[in-house]
């Protein structure tokens, strides 16, 4: 079995210890992280030995890193794990800029080293029916669609919410990977993109903890509207928010030329999925719960982001199948061509809205391939 370090114990390692109990190769033996206080907790929590960073780089006994850390430290902590001759797993995004993401590609692939990155939930159940129904046809050709992820932000609730409303923080390179990947898995590369974006309160209040009643300065747009030109032409209007107190718009529709599919939540893994074939006619739901990675597998509240109660979860799919393709000398699904393509798509959106003009794409990927039971199969614990 391979070894995994993981650099970063914060909220979302929780997510990826759990990975284990549904994976068949997630072995996580160390970790570390900047703060000394929780790597030390965290491997107490799970069973595990801890580390200084540098010193689990050099652990000869580790073969992968899962770098769990925060978004501007993605950059460094991914270049060090390849210098030292390790594979890299990380949390979205790949780094906060395409340059930084592309020295990072062509690194790994001097160094013949698998780069690998969230998010991995087009893999879900939703996100792999959408494309089957979408590739079968039904519902014609897909041309146009709209997609959706909108809330107040995270100021209300999080003790420390500076980070999302400074550089590589933001709406596009919070959640965008998760839109932009399920658009590419369903429709293939992108062609251009044109954005406008606002931020509508220059300071924001923050709503609990420590810091309770401070108010803040806000640094970057909070808001976009994005026309996303695809290769087979479909043209997708996007809005990613952190200013909408409420909404009941869907996560994506598509509208082909011979009826409409309303997509999954891309940040979740399961369903249900609809379909309608006729102008104001039923939609037929399409259930997740019978696929091994779209049935639902939380049940509690947990209060965090990505887990409300009845969810299909099962983050870690990208980490297990990237390490079954080392193991197999094969090409993961979370590769780097897609992962380079949704970072030139996010960089894209926001270098299109400050010089406020329609930008083309500088990559493009192969679309991706259906992630088959018989392939699940290979991974999943029995
Ligand atoms: N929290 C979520 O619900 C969620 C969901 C999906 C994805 N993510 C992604 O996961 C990543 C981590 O998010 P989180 O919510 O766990 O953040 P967090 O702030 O709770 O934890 C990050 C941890 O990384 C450590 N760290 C930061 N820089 C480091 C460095 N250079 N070296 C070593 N350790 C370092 C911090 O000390 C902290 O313990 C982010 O990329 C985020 O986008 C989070």
């Amino acid at each position: 079995m391979l070894n995994i370090g993981l650099i970063g114990c914060g909220h979302i390692s929780e997510t990826y210890f759990r990975s284990r109990d549904y994976f068949n190769n997630i072995n996580i033996t160390v970790c570390a992280d900047i703060s000394i206080k929780a790597a030390k907790k965290c491997a107490e929590e799970y069973n595990i030995k801890s580390k200084q960073v540098d010193e689990l780089l050099n652990d000869s006994d580790i073969d992968i890193i899962l770098n769990l850390t925060n978004p501007t430290s993605h950059y460094e902590t991914i270049k060090k794990t390849l210098l030292s001759g390790k594979h890299s797993y990380c949390e979205k995004p790949l780094s906060i800029n395409y340059e930084q993401g592309k020295e990072l590609i062509e690194l790994a692939k001097s160094k013949n080293l698998y780069l690998g990155n969230a998010p991995d939930t087009f893999l879900g159940g939703g996100g792999q029916l959408t494309k089957k129904i979408i590739d079968s046809g039904e519902v014609g050709d897909i041309k146009l669609g709209n997609f959706t992820f909108a809330f107040p932000g995270v100021q209300s609730w999080h003790p420390n919410p500076e980070p999302w409303f400074v550089e590589g923080g933001g709406p596009i390179l919070d959640m965008g990977p998760y839109y932009y990947t399920m658009l590419v898995n369903l429709l293939g590369p992108a062609k251009n993109i044109r954005a406008y974006a606002t931020t509508v309160s220059k300071y924001r209040n923050i709503g609990d903890g420590p810091k309770k009643g401070k108010d803040f300065k806000v640094e970057i747009p909070t808001s976009y509207y994005i026309i996303i030109e695809f290769h087979n032409n479909a043209l997708i209007q996007g809005f990613l928010s952190f200013d909408v107190i409420n909404h009941e718009s869907n996560f994506m529709d598509f509208f082909g030329t011979k009826g409409s599919i309303i997509g999954p939540d891309p940040n979740m893994f399961g369903g249900p999925i609809k379909v309608s074939l006729t102008e104001g006619g039923e939609w037929e739901e399409h259930s997740t719960e019978n696929m091994i990675l779209g049935k639902t597998n939380i049940f509690n509240q947990s209060g965090r982001s990505n887990e409300a109660p009845t969810n299909a979860n099962y983050r870690g799919v990208g980490l297990a199948e990237m390490i079954y393709s080392i193991e197999n000398k094969q090409i993961h699904r979370c590769n780097e061509k897609l992962v380079l393509h949704v970072l030139d798509m996010l960089d894209t959106t926001v270098k299109s809205a400050e010089q406020n003009k329609n930008l083309k794409l500088r990559t493009t990927c192969e679309k991706t391939k259906l992630f088959l039971d018989n392939e699940i199969e290979k991974i999943i614990k029995k």
